[in-house]
């Protein structure tokens, strides 16, 4: 989730620019960079403030440019894969947000043709296949509409050419554009945050929409090239509330995300008709994979609830015996591992302190190490052996939300590769793989519920105790959800497998104390049930998140929120979406610090 920008008009280009990158910052710090026809580029690892102290070393001059964030998907956070990306010879250049998922293809092809490749970016085809085109068609608005007409993927670009000073080009396929229309000047951008400061005039592109700006002019074409009549809309937003796309919390930004985080995680991964998992991250090892007789998972907190989840999986489906640890323990056991062990590390950051020493201990007793991370080129992913990329963007809310959902799909295209390299039937893999493709609109449907969930939470917002209850694969969403609501609120939440209430905790419940029963009609629905009245008959409170039709709930449970019928395996990410709007706006009801909790931080490098 990159940031982009591109202005067209009589200021100074630079301040424009970095000026606008700075409120872009929350979109992705890896990397900066800018680029003005008139003068040249400059690129730096890091966020905005290294870009301006090169600047003023390296000054720049001109009316118009393009600038970029990067939150790396393709190739590390280096100096060389920073945007802007530029063809052989440095004309045209691109900023990009989002993935080519035919660059691999393109490049051979291009090379071909005499193209020099420079960076690990998918994001460099882009520029050398413009170039091509508009070597043959010379004329730069159509080589633009040309090659994008031949790339796969999803795309937020602007684009520059020297010989065009003042033109740039915008295009949305899946990632976010907005035009910005100013007096005597224009903008491009991923969102209105760095527009708003200039004018509240703005258009927003649909998919498979192109605009072209100069510092007079605006156009807006399809992919043939015809042009299309779009009406400016008048923002009212603040600065600060277009960052979080209007919400008033990221973490709310980040559940509201979460269909968008399922896709991305999936994207180019799956071939259906075959059942299979395609995971470029994992080509290096996949022979080594066919050998491997246990998994030993490692995370923390909210990553490691995933592992749980993941355990289930791989049992179920893939038939190897898994384990799962928390980072900080793992170390210090005297862990049974050999050259057929798999050590499996999820982290968001991919820096937590305890996840990367339980690699390092695994790594010196010669187990094979993967991850599962959200940050590219972070210090977990540069230090195992190979990985899958969530790609599910920064995540600001020191609360995981978004991360968790796409740990878990990432957990569950590891299933699916490991499942079909054993005994897993092509039917199985096609069932699992048309159910993760569905999963995404299911998760719109209880996220449109989310007035009713905040209905809830209101109504429970007095209570200082709750107990969370599942089974199987909900499970560890009792953990989950119990550590949202702690998190935000403070509140005191325990997370406990239901069979095991009437060992001990059952004992806390009555009328004041209630419980969240997760229990979607599953292979363990009678026992979830049993439970329920068993906390019922001590006139327990119970909120139920039920499977959509299940109406014999309403006997057991005061308040019921339902999720649409899916696979087993995958209900995970459809039931934690309303635990954590349930936390959420438990705690906004209760006026806390939902971004930053206190005592917390978003990145632990400590141990
Ligand atoms: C989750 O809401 C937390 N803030 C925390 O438990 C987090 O998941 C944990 O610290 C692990 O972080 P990581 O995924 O970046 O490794
Ligand atoms: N794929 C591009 C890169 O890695 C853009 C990443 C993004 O938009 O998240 O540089």
């Amino acid at each position: 989730m990159c940031g982009i920008f591109a202005y067209a008009g009589g200021k100074d280009a630079v301040s424009v620019l970095v000026d606008g990158l700075s409120s872009l910052e929350y979109r992705g710090y890896d990397s900066a960079g800018v680029f003005l026809p008139k003068s040249g580029a400059v690129k730096t690892v890091g966020a905005v403030d290294n870009l301006k102290k090169k600047l003023s070393q390296q000054p720049l001059e001109g009316t118009s440019g393009i600038a970029h964030l990067r939150w790396a998907t393709h190739g590390e956070p280096t100096e060389i894969n920073a945007h802007p990306h530029h063809d052989n010879n440095k004309e045209v250049w691109v900023v990009h947000n989002g993935i080519i998922e035919n660059y691999k293809e393109l490049r051979e092809a291009l090379k071909k043709h005499g193209c020099n490749f420079v960076s690990d970016t998918d994001t460099e085809v882009i520029a050398h296949l413009i170039s091509y085109n508009l070597a043959k068609l010379n004329d730069f608005e159509k080589a633009v509409t040309k090659s994008l007409n031949e790339l796969k993927g999803t795309y937020g670009l602007a684009v520059s050419w020297k010989k065009e000073p003042e033109k740039i080009i915008g295009a949305r396929m899946g990632a976010p554009v907005v035009l910005g229309l100013g007096d005597g000047e224009n903008f491009i951008a991923s969102d209105t945050t760095p527009i708003l400061r200039h004018t509240k005039n703005v258009i927003y592109l649909h998919d498979g929409e192109v605009a072209v700006i100069t510092p007079s002019s605006h156009n807006i074409y399809n992919l043939n090239h015809d042009i299309i009549n779009k009406q400016a809309e008048v923002i009212e937003w603040s600065a600060e509330q277009a960052q979080k796309s209007g919400y008033e919390h990221f973490m709310l930004k980040e559940i509201m995300e979460g269909p968008e985080v399922v896709r991305n995680t999936l994207r180019g991964r799956l071939i259906v008709d075959s059942g299979l998992a395609k995971l470029g991250g994992l080509e290096s090892v996949k022979e080594k994979l066919k050998e491997i007789e246990r998994i030993i998972i490692v995370g923390c907190g909210t990553a490691f609830y995933a592992g749980l989840i993941g355990e289930y999986m791989l049992e179920e489906y893939a038939g190897i015996p898994v384990e799962v640890e928390v980072g900080s323990e793992f170390r210090y056991r005297k862990p049974i591992i050999n050259d057929k062990t798999i050590l499996l590390a999820v982290s968001q950051s991919g820096e937590t302190a305890d996840t990367l020493e339980a690699i390092r201990e695994a790594k010196r007793k010669g187990a094979l190490t993967l991850g599962i991370v959200n940050t590219v080129g972070s210090t977990i992913a540069r230090e195992t052996d190979a990985g899958i990329y969530n790609h599910a963007g920064p995540e600001i809310g020191v609360a995981s939300t978004k991360a968790f959902i796409s740990q878990i799909t990432a957990l569950a295209l590891f299933t699916l590769f490991l499942g079909r390299q054993r005994q897993m039937s092509l039917v199985t893999g096609k069932r699992i793989a048309e159910e993760l493709l569905a999963l995404p609109q299911k998760m719109e449907k209880v996220l449109s519920q989310k007035e009713a969930i905040k209905k809830i939470a209101e109504k429970y917002a007095g209570h200082k105790d709750f107990l969370y209850i599942g089974r199987k694969y909900n499970y560890p969403i009792a953990y989950e959800g119990a550590l949202k609501l702690k998190e935000v609120s403070y509140a005191h939440a325990e997370g406990y497998g239901a069979g095991e209430m009437k060992h001990g905790p059952l004992a806390m419940i009555d009328e004041n104390f209630p419980t969240m029963a997760i229990s979607p009609q599953d292979s363990v629905y009678e026992k979830m049930a049993s439970n329920i009245q068993e906390i019922k008959a001590r006139k327990g409170p119970v909120i139920a998140i039920a499977t959509e039709g299940d109406e014999e709930i309403k006997q057991l449970a005061q308040d019921v929120i339902y999720i649409p019928k899916a696979l087993e395996m995958l209900t995970p990410v459809l039931t934690i979406i309303p635990l954590q709007l349930f936390a959420y706006y438990f705690a906004k009801a209760r006026g806390c610090s939902i971004d930053r909790p206190r005592n917390l931080a978003k990145s632990v490098t400590v141990e």
